[in-house]
């Protein structure tokens, strides 16, 4: 139990550095699965995601330690098992990513169905459907997916939306099927971009990451490699963000400016200064940013997962703004919480309105996901007076050292780790 406590208004400036990519490190980690060699991975990301697939990979039979930092080394070598435990998986979604691999390297495959979150139903037929274009007969079975193959056969795929884990199971899969495979109306994130790097450098046949079509030619084994993973994207917009709403100049180092093209379009239309050198990105901004609208779509669109970081920024923006998220049903869990702090908004629908106000007031918060987590402490350091965000955990699921980079930007945060509830401290 984690809660972190925010003194707000102080003005941040200075450089930050922007860790590998979560949602690219967690597929890598998985197609590591299909290759009988051991795999160099580097900068990844410290993150408790990262430590579950970790888990999950060690509970499959590989070997995964840390050599380093950011450097981790797997080998699945032999001994690899088909069934991912549920204990891990409910933990998190993207432990899925297993299936596919599992599926081309031992025709079999059983991984418990996810589930739902915080923020939508997120179901898995995509993904599912794809197995068995390849050929797999696919059963839910006890709360499992149940994937069973003679052979995997590559095929033409349709994705009825571009789902970015099912574009990644699939193209995993594919790699080591007979054949061809053409994934139609795949997403085009750069994560989906990286993943096909490093299957490619692993040996593997893929064409056309990163655009709505996917080829890949099968290919009987592939070998071990060394990677690096790329910079995260999305922690390199929050602090984008968060250098628009505080003023700056912030500059995010060791960031892919090509990945952040619609967050700057945003936050210049917002009224923001941005200037772009190699892998740095300078933040500036006037004392009050300007009301906009904007819609969240797959890559190259406007992220979801930046969301709720932005509705921040809109609460504090002169006049009014439209938030609308098309990719998750329920991703404004935040809202409520921003409301609180004295935020003057309204849900329709898929859209919130947003009436800017001149200042947010510091009280207890709490982090619903991932990312609302990092809006609350967003929200924190630009609020007056103090913010507690409790449920700390959801945030250290996607961001390393963040209360290390915020101090050194100038806040004032610091964590505070509580002792669990035990027999001498339960409440009674
Ligand atoms: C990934 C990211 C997540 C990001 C999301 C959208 C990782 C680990 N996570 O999640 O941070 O918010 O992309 O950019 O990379 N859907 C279906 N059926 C399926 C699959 C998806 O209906 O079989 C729906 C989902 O419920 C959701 C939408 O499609 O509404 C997008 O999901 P998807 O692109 O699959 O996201 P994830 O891969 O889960």
């Amino acid at each position: 139990m984690a809660r972190i406590v925010i003194e707000g208004g102080r003005p941040l400036s200075g450089e930050v550095r922007v860790g590998g990519a979560k949602n690219a490190a967690l597929p890598i980690m998985a197609a590591t699965l299909l290759c009988g060699e051991t795999v160099h991975l580097s900068n990844v990301p410290r993150l408790n995601d990262v430590v579950t697939m970790q888990k999950v990979l060690r509970a499959l039979g590989a070997t995964c330690e840390w050599e380093g930092p950011g450097r981790l080394k797997v080998n699945a070598d032999g001994g690899i098992q088909e069934e991912a435990p549920y204990e891990l998986v409910k933990t998190m979604r993207a432990s899925f990513f297993v299936m596919g691999p599992l599926l081309a390297r031992l025709k079999r495959a059983r991984v418990p169905l996810p589930g739902g979150c915080a923020i939508g139903v997120r179901p898995v037929n995509i993904h599912l459907k794809g197995f068995e274009a390849l050929g797999a007969r696919v059963s839910i079975d006890g709360g499992f997916a149940v994937a069973v193959a003679d052979r995997l056969v590559g095929t033409r795929i349709h994705l009825d939306f571009p789902s970015v884990g099912a574009t990644e199971n699939l193209m995993m899969a594919a790699c080591l099927a007979e054949g061809s495979t053409t994934i139609e109306n795949a997403a085009q994130e750069p994560e989906i971009v990286d993943l096909g790097d490093f299957l490619n450098a692993m040996g593997g046949r893929v064409q056309g990451a990163g655009g709505p079509t996917i080829q890949i030619e099968g290919v009987e084994r592939l070998r071990g490699v060394s990677y690096r993973v790329i910079p995260d994207r999305i922690d390199a917009g929050t602090f984008l963000v968060l250098g628009a709403l505080t003023r700056g100049p912030l500059t995010v180092c060791d960031a892919h400016p090509a990945h952040q093209v619609a967050v700057i379009a945003k936050l210049r239309e917002m009224g923001a200064t941005i200037e772009v050198t190699d892998d740095r990105i300078t933040v500036e901004a006037p004392a009050r940013l300007k009301g906009i609208e904007v819609k969240t779509l797959p890559y190259p669109g406007f992220p979801t997962d930046m969301q709720a970081q932005l509705t921040v920024a809109m609460c504090l923006a002169q006049g009014t703004s439209l938030v609308t998220e098309t990719v998750f049903e329920n991703r404004f869990m935040h809202t409520a919480e921003l409301v609180r702090m004295g935020a003057n908004l309204s849900i329709r629908d898929r859209t919130v309105v947003i009436n800017g106000v001149d200042h947010l007031t510091g009280c207890p918060v709490s982090a619903s996901d991932l990312r609302a987590g990092a809006a609350m402490v967003m929200a924190g350091l630009v609020a007056e007076g103090k913010t507690e965000v409790g449920n700390v955990h959801h945030i250290d699921r996607g961001y390393e050292n963040l209360v290390e980079r915020l101090t050194g930007l100038g806040a004032r945060i610091t964590r505070i780790e509580d002792p669990a509830p035990g027999p001498d401290n339960h409440r009674r």
